[in-house]
C-alpha cells in the first residue's frame, strides 16, 4: 500500500497494509485482529512525520469525525472532537460560533488525535491550553480510558503519549476542549501584535484572529498542498545561560533572538540555521524553505527519505559546529 498521500512530506514509501476505521467501537476488534509480532503504527494526517523507508507492517488511521457540544454555560463550552477530525475544521467551527481558545492555531495542519499527542502549537497557543480530556483505548487492559489534562503531562511539543510504552498502548479516539464565548484575544506573539496595531482589541472576533494568523502563516510557511514538507523540522533548543552569553559575544553585533525559560534560554532554531546559511538552499530534490529555514521542503515531490536525512544531518552538523548546539528533530522519524 503506497503512503505518499498519507504524509505531507510526500515520501514515496509503502506499508504492508493500511487500516482505517470510523468508530471508536471498532478499535478493540481491529487491534485483536492484528497478529502478534506484526509491526503497527498509528498515524494522523501525516503532517509531522518522516517515513525513513518502507514500513514493514500495518499503518492504522482513524477516520473518526464529528464535533459535538458536551456542555454549555455563559463562561465555557466543552466540545468533543473525533480523533480523525481535521484540526483546522474544528478551529473554523469554533471561530464561526464566536468561541475563543483555539483561534491562534488556525491553519495548523493535522488531525485532532495527533495534535493531542504532539501538543501542536503556534502563535502563542498550544493544544494543551484548551484540552480538558483525552479519550483513548488501552490495548493492554482492553478498555476505554480517559486522561485528564494533568495526566497528559503536556510540555513543548510533548506529552505522555510520545513515550514509547504509551505510544504502543493507547489509541486516542476523541479529545475534549474547553472553549469560551468570553472574548480573550491573545496577541502576545509579535507578528500578531503588529498586525493589529492601532485596532481596538475589544472589537476583535475569533474569526478576525483566524484570518490574521492564516495571513501570517502564509507569509512564512509553505502551503502544504503545493510544497510538500512536515512543517518545522527541528525543535527550538533550550540552552544554558553560559552558552547563550558565549554565542551572543561571538555573533555580535547580531543579537540572537531568545526567550527566558526556567532552565536557560530558548533560541529559535530558524535563526541558528539561517546564520549557517541554509535559507533557500537547494540540492537536487531537497531544499530549505526560503522564508523559514526551519522547514525542509520536497518541492518536486521527488525527494527520497535518504535525501531528507542527509540534509537533516548536514544542518545538525553545521549548527553544532558553529554554535555548539545539537538540534533535535521535531518531525517524528518512522
Ligand atoms: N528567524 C530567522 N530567520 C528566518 C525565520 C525566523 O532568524 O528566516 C528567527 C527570527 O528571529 C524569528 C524567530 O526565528 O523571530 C522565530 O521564527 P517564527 O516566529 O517563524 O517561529 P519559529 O520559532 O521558527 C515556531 C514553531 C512553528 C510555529 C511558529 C509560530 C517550533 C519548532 N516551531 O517556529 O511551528 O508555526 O513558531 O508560532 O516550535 C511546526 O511545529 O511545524 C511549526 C511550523
Amino acid at each position: 500500500y503506497n503512503l505518499t498521500a498519507h504524509n505531507t512530506f510526500a515520501m514515496n514509501v509503502k506499508c504492508s497494509e493500511f487500516m482505517e476505521y470510523t468508530k471508536a467501537d471498532d478499535i478493540p476488534f481491529i487491534i485483536s485482529s492484528i497478529r502478534k509480532g506484526v509491526e503497527k503504527f498509528h498515524i494522523g494526517a501525516g503532517s509531522n512525520l518522516l517515513f525513513t523507508g518502507d514500513f514493514p507492517g500495518i499503518i492504522l488511521h482513524s477516520a473518526i469525525k464529528g464535533i459535538e457540544i458536551l456542555s454549555e454555560t455563559a463562561e465555557e463550552v466543552i466540545v468533543r472532537a473525533g480523533a480523525g477530525e481535521t484540526m483546522d475544521e474544528l478551529i473554523l467551527w469554533a471561530c464561526r460560533r464566536g468561541l475563543w481558545g483555539i483561534e491562534n492555531l488556525s491553519g495548523i495542519p493535522g488531525e485532532v488525535g495527533a495534535s493531542a499527542v504532539q501538543n501542536v502549537g503556534a502563535y502563542g497557543a498550544e493544544a494543551a491550553d484548551s484540552i480538558v480530556a483525552v479519550h483513548a483505548y488501552d490495548e493492554v487492559e482492553e478498555e476505554f480510558v480517559t486522561f485528564t489534562t494533568d495526566e497528559c503531562h503536556y510540555a513543548y511539543r510533548d506529552s505522555v503519549f510520545k513515550q514509547a510504552d504509551f505510544k504502543k498502548r493507547y489509541i486516542i479516539h476523541a479529545v475534549d476542549y474547553r472553549l469560551s464565548p468570553i472574548p480573550a484575544p491573545d496577541l502576545s506573539y509579535p507578528a500578531l501584535k503588529s498586525h493589529f496595531e492601532g485596532f481596538d482589541e475589544s472589537t476583535l472576533s475569533p474569526s478576525d484572529i483566524r484570518k490574521a494568523i492564516i495571513e501570517i502563516r502564509n507569509s512564512k510557511l509553505p502551503d502544504p498542498v503545493k510544497v510538500p514538507s512536515a512543517g518545522s523540522f527541528f525543535k527550538n533548543p533550550v540552552i544554558s545561560e553560559e552558552l547563550f552569553a558565549e554565542i551572543r559575544a561571538k555573533e555580535a553585533p547580531a543579537e540572537p533572538p531568545h526567550y527566558k525559560v526556567s532552565d536557560g534560554y530558548k533560541i529559535p532554531a530558524a535563526w541558528l540555521i539561517d546564520r549557517c546559511g541554509w535559507k533557500g538552499y537547494r540540492d537536487g530534490n531537497i531544499g530549505v524553505w526560503h522564508l523559514q529555514p526551519l522547514v525542509i521542503v520536497n518541492p518536486d515531490r521527488q525527494a527520497s527519505p535518504e535525501e531528507v536525512i542527509s540534509l537533516e544531518t548536514r544542518i545538525i552538523d553545521s549548527v553544532k559546529q558553529r554554535f555548539g548546539i545539537k538540534l533535535t528533530p521535531e518531525v517524528e522519524h518512522i
